[in-house]
């Protein structure tokens, strides 16, 4: 991969900045994100953050590589440490997994005083993710999902505001918006219906396990048949 020719993963995810954005992409690696973002939007800026040395490096390598270090600060450092309050507009967090995410927003809720929109590509777990926007008042305003590679990979993008509006039916089918995405279950892409048949099968070999087992956590199992039920209405509908 390379700035010319960014995974679609990636392409997506800069697809929900605005123009002129300015934005912090954290856990940028090689900073193709930013890169590909500021050759293709003369006005956006942006802070590539990294925690590791390596990619921290590349990151610098690739922003001088297109001379665009007047408009891509690259900032060693832990999740949103590298930010000041106050100081960007958007953020990008890609290519983690939902808890780690989670956690780096969590850890850094003092700097998103100033930032309008949120945008997540959790590799796992995007509950998570979901759960701590709604609990932290960011209203999920749009999802999608790819399938790029042999792996199924989604977007999740919030803005402050009331986070109950992009949930229906409140009362009875919160947690199955919560898990499977309220605009995801909307759109039924093809690439979310590949993922509940996926999820299904996954479901259905840990059900069979507990029942196999000789300790059974009734919670556990009431759960995992509820999580079944919601794909099988999901495939069936
Ligand atoms: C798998 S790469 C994803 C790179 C890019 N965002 C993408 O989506 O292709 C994850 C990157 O996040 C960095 N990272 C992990 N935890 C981090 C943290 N707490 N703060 C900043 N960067 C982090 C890792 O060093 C790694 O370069």
């Amino acid at each position: 991969m390379n700035v010319n020719q960014l995974s679609q993963r990636l392409a997506l995810v800069a697809g929900f900045l605005p123009k002129g954005a300015y934005f912090a992409d954290i856990g940028s690696d090689h900073a193709y994100l930013p890169c590909y973002v500021c050759l293709n939007d003369p006005e956006a800026k942006a802070v590539a953050g990294e925690v590791n040395k390596g990619p921290f490096d590349s990151a610098l390598n690739e922003v001088k590589k297109h001379e665009l270090h007047d408009r891509i600060d690259v900032r060693l450092g832990d999740g949103l440490e590298v930010i000041a309050p106050d100081e960007m507009k958007q953020i990008i967090i890609a290519g983690m997994g939902g808890p780690l995410i989670r956690d780096i927003l969590e850890k850094g809720k003092n700097k998103l005083t100033s930032v309008e929109r949120v945008i997540t590509q959790p590799n796992i777990d995007s509950r998570s993710i979901r759960k701590w926007y709604y609990e932290n008042g960011f209203n999920l305003v749009d999802e999608t999902i790819v399938e790029e590679g042999g792996h199924i990979y989604e977007i999740l993008v919030a803005e402050k505001g009331n986070p109950d509006n992009a949930y229906q039916n409140l009362q009875e089918d919160f947690q199955k918006q919560l898990w499977l995405g309220p605009f995801l279950l909307q759109q039924r892409s093809s690439a979310f219906i590949q993922k509940c048949r996926e999820e299904l099968d996954k479901k259905v070999y840990v059900l069979n396990q507990m029942k196999q087992a000789t300790a059974v956590n009734q919670e556990k199992l009431n759960m995992i048949n509820q999580e079944i039920q919601w794909l099988e209405e999901v495939l069936h509908s």
